[in-house]
């Protein structure tokens, strides 16, 4: 089983909604995943699940992880905690196969994740550590140049990018997935979620 946990230096950057995305893109694939819930606050990927309950996978509250009972999943998705403490960190940093950094693309958000991405250097689990970049601006090449720039830094970037779509918010206020909201945008979100979904497994 494999372990992908989501983490970011700022709060909300889009875990939540990558964690529930990626996992559906799992179950899609045909993949058994579990998502586990670390965060437990508003907007968190337990209380979207419990929304409409039409998820179409597991997701239980970090207190309900019973290690007997996780050989039935191939893929543990983690939501956490924006802003994890340092200790927390190196914690998940080894219970992990992949920590999922999501961000955005702003300076201050670029910032925040070049500070995180170099604690997880000096640590060792710069080799196991991602970054996604989120809530992309559907104008412009800010999205493109900051991947650049980071890879020039040597971190590791995925190639796809995940747009900004209205549709995300309507799916997490609705307790669904972004393919199950109506309207035309909704494919497209879906899609940036499965060729993400594609490049980590
Ligand atoms: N790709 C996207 N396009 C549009 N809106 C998005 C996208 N990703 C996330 N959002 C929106 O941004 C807000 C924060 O997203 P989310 O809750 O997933 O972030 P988070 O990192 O889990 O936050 P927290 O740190 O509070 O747990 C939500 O309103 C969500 O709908
Ligand atoms: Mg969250």
């Amino acid at each position: 089983m494999k372990v992908v946990a989501i983490t970011s230096e700022k709060g909300g950057v889009g875990k939540s909604t990558l964690a529930v995305h990626l996992a559906g893109a799992a179950h899609a694939g045909g993949l058994t995943p579990l998502l586990v819930d670390e965060d437990g606050r508003v907007g968190s990927s337990l209380r979207w699940a419990r929304r409409a309950g039409a998820l179409p996978f597991d997701v239980i509250g970090a207190d309900e992880v019973r290690p007997k009972k996780l050989s039935r999943y191939d893929l543990l998705l983690l939501d956490t905690e924006g802003r994890p403490k340092r200790k927390d960190l190196r914690q998940l940093s080894e219970r992990a196969d992949l920590l999922l950094v999501p961000s955005g693309v702003s300076a201050l958000e670029l910032d925040a994740t070049r500070e995180l991405l170099d604690f997880l250097h000096v640590e060792g689990a710069a080799r196991k550590t991602r970054v996604v970049l989120t809530r992309v601006p559907p104008v412009g090449h800010a999205a493109e140049d900051a991947r650049e720039d980071l890879r020039e830094a040597g971190l590791t970037v995925c190639n796809t990018l995940v747009r900004q779509y209205a549709a995300f918010g309507r799916a997490a206020e609705a307790g669904v997935l972004v393919r199950d909201v109506p309207g035309e945008r909704s494919a497209s979100a879906w899609s940036d979620i499965q060729r993400l979904a594609q490049e980590l497994w």
